[in-house]
This record gives C-alpha cells, sequence and structure tokens, in this order.
C-alpha cells in the first residue's frame, strides 16, 4: 500500500466523524450517532461522499450516513464535512454486504445508490448493489413506505435493476431515462459527483430510478 493511502487510513482512524465497523450501532443511530431525532438517510458506496455531502448541506432536518469499503476514498468526505462543521453527515467503513449487523429493521428512511459499480463480467452481477444479494436487506431495514433511490450512466446496469425489480414485484415509483432532460422538481436528483461530470462529459445519459418495498 502506497504511503499516501497509509497517511489517510491513519487519518480516518482517528476521524470523529468516520466509523470503522463500529460496535452496537443498531437502533441505536439516532440517539448515540447523530444525537438528535431525525430520519437517517443512507448512501450505498458513497466512494469520496460527494453526494452524501451535497444532500446533507440541502437537507439539514435529515442525517446521512455515507457508507463505502474504501477507506482512503471515504477519507477525502469525511475531511470536506469536518471542515464545513456539517453535524449531519457521518461515514461507515464497512462491506454493505454486512448492513443488517449494522441496521435495526425500519430504522431507516431512504437509501441512495449513486453511479454503483456494475460489475460486468459473467457471475459478478450478483454483486451490483441492485442485485437479489442485496434487495432483501435494504427492505429490511427501511421504515414502511421507504424508498431507494438509483443514478446510474450504465445502461445495462439500469436495465437489469428495472428487471430485477420488475421480478421482485418491487414497486418502480419514479424511472427517468434521461435525467438531464426531463423535467424533475427534486433539487437532490441534481447533485453531481465528479463521476457523474466525468459522464456527462462524455455526453452519457443519466438514468433514475426510485423504487419500494411493498
Ligand atoms: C463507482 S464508485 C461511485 C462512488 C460515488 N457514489 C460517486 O457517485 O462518485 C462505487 C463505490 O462503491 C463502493 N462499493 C462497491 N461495492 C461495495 C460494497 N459491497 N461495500 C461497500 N462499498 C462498496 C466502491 O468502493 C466505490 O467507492
Amino acid at each position: 500500500m502506497s504511503r499516501h493511502k497509509l497517511r489517510k487510513f491513519a487519518a480516518i482512524a482517528t476521524a470523529s466523524n468516520v466509523l470503522l465497523s463500529p460496535p452496537d450501532t443498531k437502533g441505536n443511530w439516532q440517539k448515540n450517532f447523530f444525537k438528535n431525532t431525525n430520519p437517517i438517510i443512507l448512501e450505498l458506496g458513497c466512494g469520496r461522499g460527494e453526494y452524501s455531502i451535497a444532500l446533507a448541506r440541502l437537507n439539514p432536518d435529515k442525517n446521512f450516513l455515507g457508507i463505502d469499503i474504501k477507506g482512503d476514498r471515504l477519507w477525502a468526505g469525511a475531511k470536506i464535512a469536518a471542515q464545513d462543521k456539517l453535524k449531519n453527515v457521518l461515514f461507515m467503513r464497512i462491506d454493505i454486504y454486512d448492513l443488517l449487523n449494522y441496521f435495526a429493521e425500519n430504522e431507516v428512511t431512504e437509501i441512495w445508490i449513486t453511479f454503483p459499480d456494475p460489475f460486468e463480467r459473467g457471475t459478478k452481477y450478483r454483486l451490483r448493489l441492485t442485485s437479489t444479494r442485496y434487495l432483501p436487506m435494504y427492505k429490511k431495514i427501511l421504515i414502511d413506505g421507504g424508498c431507494v433511490h438509483f443514478k446510474t450512466d450504465h445502461t445495462k446496469l439500469y436495465e437489469f435493476t428495472k428487471a430485477t425489480l420488475q421480478e421482485n414485484k418491487i414497486e418502480i415509483l419514479e424511472d427517468i431515462a434521461d435525467l438531464y432532460n426531463t423535467p424533475i422538481d427534486n433539487i437532490n436528483l441534481t447533485i453531481q459527483t465528479a463521476f457523474e461530470k466525468k459522464h456527462l462529459e462524455m455526453q452519457d445519459t443519466i438514468k433514475y430510478l426510485k423504487f419500494k418495498f411493498n
């Protein structure tokens, strides 16, 4: 591992806004971690946390938790959130596959999945964050009526996600095949991470799905 990465790992180990596989989180997010009673919103695969930070700035009455397995990426978001003294955003380094170890049933109000890895090769489909490996976990931790927001530039992943939702009788509330050529009234959808900007520069269309479990 490079010295640069090692420095970032050392920094997140002591950062007050980054949790590394923390114990006793289930059912305790509002009281023990955010210290308020506001809704808990997750961003899964948050990378450098740009989306979580922007959502936190736009929605001061909600708590945001950015989750990623890569500590050096989380470090970037944690640094900005600390500099900006944002109290309503935290980061956690875990594998999303372990989600149920960290959240109680009905503890989460919304989930954002922004530009997840498409995991294109063969058997890796099951690693997609919208595969049936993960969807039952989201159902369990979301409140009744809670929803998932999904944004991608990747046409095959978008089609795969729609097909998976339909096969599993999960209700698609919104389906937008070209976000920036569709009138939208939700400012949260217009946040652009560096990753999204790169794809827009390449003339890719951004697709959006909103879904909920019945
Ligand atoms: C392509 S990046 C997108 C980052 C960010 N959402 C954005 O729009 O800039 C996907 C991220 O998902 C994370 N990721 C993928 N699978 C994961 C898993 N099972 N658990 C935790 N993080 C995961 C990767 O580490 C990576 O940072």
